[in-house]
C-alpha cells in the first residue's frame, strides 16, 4: 500500500510539473508540429541580456563548486574543476534590472594549459513571448575578451533552433565574486 502511495505521489508531482510548464504541448503536438515543417518558415531572432553568476562572496550564490580532480588546485588553469550555475538573466548591465530568464547547467574547467572552460546550459525565458521556451548552448569558453559558443537546440518557440551566442565579460568583482557577462544570441527557428 506505502509503495502504491509513492507512486501515485510521483505521477502527481510529474503532473503538477507538466501543467507549470507554459509551453503546454504533449507528444502528439509535437507530432503535429513536424507534419506542418516543410510549410513552415524559418525565422531569426536576435536576443540580448546580461548573466549574472556569482560563485564567491556571502550572499546569493549562484554557481556552487561541485567537483574536482586530484590536481586541480595544483593546476595554474583549475583543469577539472566543476561548478552548476543557476544565473539569473536580466534585461540591463544591473543586476536588479528586469528578470528574462535563467541560465542553468554547468561550466567545467576543461584546459590543461590554458584558461578555457567546456560550457553545458540551458537558457530558460520566463518572460513574454518565449516563456517557457529554452535554448541549449555546448561549446567551449576559452579567456579571451569576446567568446562564441553553438546554440545546439530548443525547446517550445525554439524546437530545431540553431545560432550562436557571443559572450563578453562586462564586470567582475573579486569581492563578491560577481562576474556579468554579456550575451548576444543569435538563433534561426521556425
Ligand atoms: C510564464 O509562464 C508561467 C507558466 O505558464 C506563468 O505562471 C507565468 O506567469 C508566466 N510569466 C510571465 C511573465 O508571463
Ligand atoms: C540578494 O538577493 C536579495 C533578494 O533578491 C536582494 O534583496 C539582495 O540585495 C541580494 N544581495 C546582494 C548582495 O546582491
Ligand atoms: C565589488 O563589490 C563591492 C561590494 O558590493 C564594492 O564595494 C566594490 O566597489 C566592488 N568593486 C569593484 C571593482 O567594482
Amino acid at each position: 500500500m506505502e509503495r502504491w502511495g509513492i507512486l501515485v505521489m510521483i505521477l502527481l508531482v510529474a503532473v503538477a510539473m507538466q501543467m507549470v510548464d507554459c509551453v503546454d504541448e504533449g507528444a502528439k503536438e509535437v507530432e503535429e508540429w513536424f507534419d506542418k515543417l516543410p510549410y513552415a518558415k524559418q525565422k531569426v531572432t536576435n536576443l540580448h541580456f546580461f548573466f549574472h553568476d556569482r560563485f564567491a562572496g556571502r550572499h546569493n550564490i549562484t554557481a556552487v563548486r561541485v567537483a574536482h580532480g586530484s590536481g586541480t588546485d595544483k593546476s595554474p588553469t583549475s583543469f577539472g574543476l566543476v561548478f552548476i550555475m543557476d544565473d539569473p538573466l536580466t534585461e540591463g548591465l544591473i543586476p536588479t534590472s528586469k528578470q528574462l530568464g535563467r541560465a542553468q547547467g554547468l561550466y567545467a574547467f576543461s584546459g590543461r594549459h590554458e584558461l578555457s572552460l567546456l560550457m553545458s546550459f540551458n537558457l530558460v525565458f520566463t518572460t513574454g513571448e518565449f516563456n517557457g521556451s529554452t535554448l541549449t548552448v555546448l561549446g567551449r569558453n576559452p579567456a579571451v575578451p569576446h567568446r562564441e559558443m553553438p546554440i545546439v537546440g530548443g525547446s517550445g518557440v525554439f524546437r530545431l533552433a540553431r545560432g550562436v551566442a557571443s559572450a563578453k565579460l562586462r564586470e567582475f568583482n573579486m569581492t563578491t565574486g560577481n562576474a556579468i557577462i554579456e550575451y548576444n544570441v543569435v538563433v534561426l527557428h521556425y
